[in-house]
């Protein structure tokens, strides 16, 4: 994993990068001095850097140990990191309309409840906003985080788990190997156990899904979607469906694009007008 358990350092800083089709998409819609939101800011990496760029960039997550491990950091920044860096529980601290951008790196994939995220991020955008999320495409053959192939194309149960065993038999797997994957004398398990670890990993928490289904779900809330595909890919892939290629096959990341229209039409009336 990315260290995220560890406290943020300059050192760390120094060699992060955000993804370049990302960052130039949110420099070329509202440059700084832009209000952005990260969604799924971790320990707050990108908050730090596009405060560097002069961009007055805050985040959201919801894990509070991780967003702690930022702090310092920050804080060493002369910035305040409880205003900036928030739980998700507190989003609402945050007002309607107030950002120019909400954005997300590898995190779409993690959010369980991707309408809850739809309508919080129209709400917090102001008319005219842009939200961007890239992460990794359903159809992509390695799945990133195991760096397994496949693993992801089966539903949960048995045959997932013993693809993973399978998987780490042929030595792959993360690297490094996750530290919940040794004993508490720091061997590592049996195959066994660390394929059990790493299938629960993939039930629980990380949610891959149709680029349709999500921009169907963003639709409905009101926002106007596109998406394209970075990354990568063969001549033949041109051959296959463009569910599959749109999806991200073979090693492909979404950029997703959500407009919040200029004008907002006001809503149907569904119930009956009062006398
Ligand atoms: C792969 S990490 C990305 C971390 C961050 N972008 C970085 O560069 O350090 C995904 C993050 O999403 C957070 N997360 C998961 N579900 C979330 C949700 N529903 N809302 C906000 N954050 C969420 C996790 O706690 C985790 O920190």
């Amino acid at each position: 994993m990315n260290g995220k358990h560890e406290p943020l350092t300059e050192a760390e800083m120094a060699g992060f990068r955000l993804d370049a089709a990302l960052l130039d998409q949110l420099r070329a819609f509202a440059p700084p001095p832009a209000r952005i939101l990260d969604w799924g800011c971790g320990r707050g990496r990108a908050v730090a850097l596009l405060r560097q760029e002069g961009f007055e960039a805050f985040g959201v997550d919801t894990d509070r140990a991780v967003l702690r491990n930022g702090h310092a950091l920050l804080r060493g920044r002369g910035l305040d990191p409880e205003r900036l860096l928030r739980h998700l529980d507190d989003i609402r601290t945050f007002g309607e309309d107030g950002f120019d951008i909400l954005f997300s790196e590898e995190t779409l994939e993690h959010i369980a409840d991707i309408a809850a995220l739809a309508h919080e991020s129209y709400r917090l955008l102001r008319p005219g906003g842009l939200a961007v999320h890239s992460f990794p495409g359903m159809r992509r053959l390695v799945e990133p985080h195991l760096r397994m192939p496949l693993v992801h194309w089966l539903a949960p149960g048995v045959p997932r788990r013993l693809l993973i065993q399978a998987c780490l038999l042929l030595g792959h797997g993360p690297r490094p190997p996750w530290p919940e994957a040794h004993d508490n004398r720091g061997r590592p398990m049996p195959l066994a156990g660390q394929a059990a670890l790493y299938a629960r990993y993939l039930e629980e928490k990380v949610h891959y899904r149709r680029i349709a289904e999500i921009a169907s779900i963003h639709d409905r809330v009101g926002f106007r979607v596109g998406h394209r595909i970075l990354g990568p890919a063969p001549a033949w892939a041109g051959l296959l469906p463009e569910s599959w290629r749109g999806n991200g096959f073979p090693a492909g990341n979404v950029l997703l694009l959500l407009h919040k229209p200029d004008i907002i039409a006001p809503r149907a009336s569904t119930g009956s007008t009062p006398s």
